[in-house]
C-alpha cells in the first residue's frame, strides 16, 4: 500500500493530486506525461503514527500529501522497515515524508509508548521517528533510499549542479516548507503556474502538480469545496 495523511481540506487537495500522480506511473507506461520547521501547525503530524495500524498490509510506503510521484516507485516495496532518504537539513536523519515500513500493532504500541516517554526533537513526527529508529544512519545502508525517492525542493537551490545532473533520476518530488503547490498561482489563459518568489520550489515540478490538478482533479471536486488560486484565475 501507499499511505498518506491529510489533516485539513488544504492538505486533502494535495493528497488528491498526490494520489493521481501515484496512479499515473502505476497504471500507464507513458513516461512522457510524467515529465513534472519552525512550523507550529505540525504537531498534528503525530497522526502519521496511525499508518502502522494498517495491518491488512504486510508492507507499505508512507508518503506525505505534498509529494509528487514522477516515475514508478513500486520497487520501494522490496525495501525493509525503516527505509527512508536522508534529510538534507541533517543528513544523519531521514526525512519522514517518504518511508517504507511494516504495519504492526506491536510497533504502533511501542511508538506510542515511546512518544509518551520522550520529547520529539522537532515537535513532530520526523524527530520522533528518527529517535525511535535511531540506528538508521549507521546500521544498514540498504535502508537508505536514494535522495531521488524524496527530492526535497530546497536542495535544488543549495546544489543546483547535482539537481541538473540527476534530474532524470528523480522519482518523487517533495514540496517541503510552509508554501505548498496549491498556494502558488496558476494562469488558466497560458496554462502555466506562476510560482511565488523564494519558496525553493522547482517550477517544472510545480507545473506538473498543476497539470494533474487541472486535468484530473479540479472537475471532480464539488463546487466550492476547496478554494485554490484557480478560483482567482477563473478556472
Ligand atoms: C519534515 C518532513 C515531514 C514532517 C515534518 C515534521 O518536513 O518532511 O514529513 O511531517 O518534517 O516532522
Ligand atoms: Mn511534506
Amino acid at each position: 500500500a501507499f499511505v498518506t495523511l491529510a489533516t485539513n481540506d488544504s492538505y486533502a487537495l494535495g493528497a488528491i493530486v498526490w494520489a493521481n500522480s501515484l496512479r499515473n506511473p502505476l497504471d500507464s507506461s507513458d513516461p512522457a506525461n510524467l515529465a513534472l520547521l519552525g512550523r507550529p501547525n505540525l504537531g498534528c503530524t503525530f497522526t502519521k503514527l496511525h499508518c502502522w495500524r494498517l495491518i491488512r498490509y504486510t508492507k507499505a510506503v508512507f508518503m506525505d500529501s505534498d509529494t509528487l510521484v514522477m516515475a514508478n516507485i513500486d520497487d520501494l516495496l522490496e525495501r525493509e522497515e525503516l527505509s527512508a532518504a536522508p534529510d538534507p537539513g541533517w543528513p544523519d536523519c531521514f526525512n519522514s515524508g517518504v518511508f517504507v515500513y511494516r504495519p504492526s500493532e506491536d510497533t504502533y504500541r511501542r511508538l506510542l509508548d515511546f512518544a509518551r516517554s520522550c520529547t520529539s526533537f522537532d515537535g513532530a513526527d520526523q524527530g520522533l521517528l528518527n529517535m525511535f529508529f535511531n540506528d538508521w544512519a549507521t546500521k544498514d545502508i540498504t535502508k537508505h533510499l536514494p535522495f531521488t525517492y524524496n527530492c526535497v525542493s530546497q536542495a535544488f537551490y543549495s546544489y543546483l549542479p547535482a539537481f541538473r545532473h540527476f534530474r532524470r533520476d528523480i522519482k518523487v518530488a517533495h514540496f517541503i516548507g510552509e508554501v505548498k503547490p496549491w498556494h502558488h498561482s496558476y494562469n488558466s489563459a497560458t496554462g502555466q503556474v506562476e510560482p511565488r518568489e523564494g519558496t525553493g520550489h522547482q517550477s517544472e515540478f510545480l507545473q506538473h502538480w498543476w497539470d494533474i490538478y487541472v486535468t484530473q482533479v479540479h472537475a471532480m471536486l464539488p463546487a466550492g469545496a476547496v478554494s485554490v488560486q484557480l478560483v482567482t484565475c477563473g478556472l
